[in-house]
């Protein structure tokens, strides 16, 4: 199995120590990406076909505990609720698990606890891969590079390599076939002024998991070889963007890099939307709003849900405009 050869090869020797400490504890931030990944070039490592950027979205995310459970079995808490382990989220987690597990009577107590509501479109495995594997770290005293930690939360799931860090991030998408030069890379960049607004049109569970639509997207699609230069195109004018606070242009490239790829979704086979009638509803306001002079863009993920991006000294508009916002400011609320 390719995943465990590459655990195997970042933790070197320190593969088998026990863990350190009785427990440990790390929090990880959700990320939204402004340029999204959307396909992957191999399945087992979650090596992607283009590079992402994202944004982490400070205190939301995801803590997460780590001890040793002592009866036979893992047992996964999440908010407060012990996990049923046919779960597929349960097996995921357990998968992730067994790549770390140093004894075959070694057996974890993971206590997660998210504010943001999980498999909605909201990165909730993000920050929880990203959480998971900083607490492994602390508790089994690896002492590993930041790089490191991003490759091993990318195994748990792709997106989870950009939540080791606040602020922007950069997911290298590499070249290696073992992918140990495709993880996230933090930019210096702060933006106190750029505001995220979660526009939460449903909590429920999605009905197609991003990583089937993402390879139904790859497989069927007709238009999906356009994808990676739109995405190089976007990456590539959305760094000076950044440098310069041009907020017009990074909610432009954010928006339209979101519609592009929910585009590829509805043309694939069965096609996929992950929109209500909700979800229209909002980004029909953003619009006229925009046409209204408010400068106010969204992007959208695998799931309903909406992102609204603009700009501290526009909050109470947004405020008036949509009283159900869920305002973050990722460069001050840490
Ligand atoms: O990492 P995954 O498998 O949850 O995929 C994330 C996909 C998107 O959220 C839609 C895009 C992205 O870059 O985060």
């Amino acid at each position: 199995m390719k995943k465990k050869e590459i655990v195997e090869a970042i933790l070197g020797k320190q593969r088998n120590t026990l863990p350190a400490i009785p427990n440990a504890q790390a929090f990880a931030p959700t990320n939204i990406a402004l340029c999204k990944y959307w396909g992957k070039r191999d399945r087992e490592l979650n090596l992607p076909l283009t590079s992402s950027l994202s944004i982490s979205l400070g205190k939301k995310g995801t803590r997460t505990e780590v001890k040793k459970n002592h009866a036979n079995h893992d047992e996964i808490v999440l908010n407060q609720q012990s996990v049923d382990p046919s779960s597929s989220f349960c097996k995921r987690l357990i998968e992730f698990l067994d790549m770390f597990r140093t004894d075959e009577n070694l057996y974890f107590h993971i206590n997660t606890e998210t504010n943001i509501p999980t498999a909605a479109g909201l990165a909730s495995s993000a920050s929880g891969f990203a959480a998971l594997v900083l607490a492994l770290n602390k508790w089994f005293n690896w002492n590993l590079k930041e790089q490191e930690l991003s490759i091993l939360a990318r195994l748990g799931s792709g997106s989870a390599c950009r939540s080791i860090w606040p602020g922007f991030v950069e997911w290298q998408m590499g070249k290696r076939e073992d992918g140990m030069d495709s993880y996230g890379v933090s930019i210096s960049e702060v933006w106190p002024e750029l505001c995220i607004g979660l526009m939460i049109v449903s909590g429920k569970e999605k009905p197609v998991s991003s990583r089937e639509a993402m390879q139904r997207t790859v497989t069927t699609s007709p238009f999906y070889s356009l994808w990676p230069a739109k995405v190089n195109e976007d990456m590539t004018a959305i760094k000076p963007v950044i440098q310069t606070r041009d907020f017009d242009s990074l909610g432009k490239i954010a928006e339209s890099d979101a519609m592009a790829m929910h585009a590829l979704m509805l043309s694939a086979w069965p096609p996929i939307n992950y929109a209500c009638p909700e979800t229209v509803l909002i980004m029909q306001k953003v619009w006229e709003l925009r046409r209204d002079n408010l400068p106010v863009y969204f992007t959208q993920d695998a799931g309903p849900n909406l992102k609204l991006i603009f700009l501290k000294k526009n909050i109470s508009q947004i405020q008036s405009a949509f009283p159900k916002v869920d305002i973050i400011q990722p460069f001050i609320d840490k």
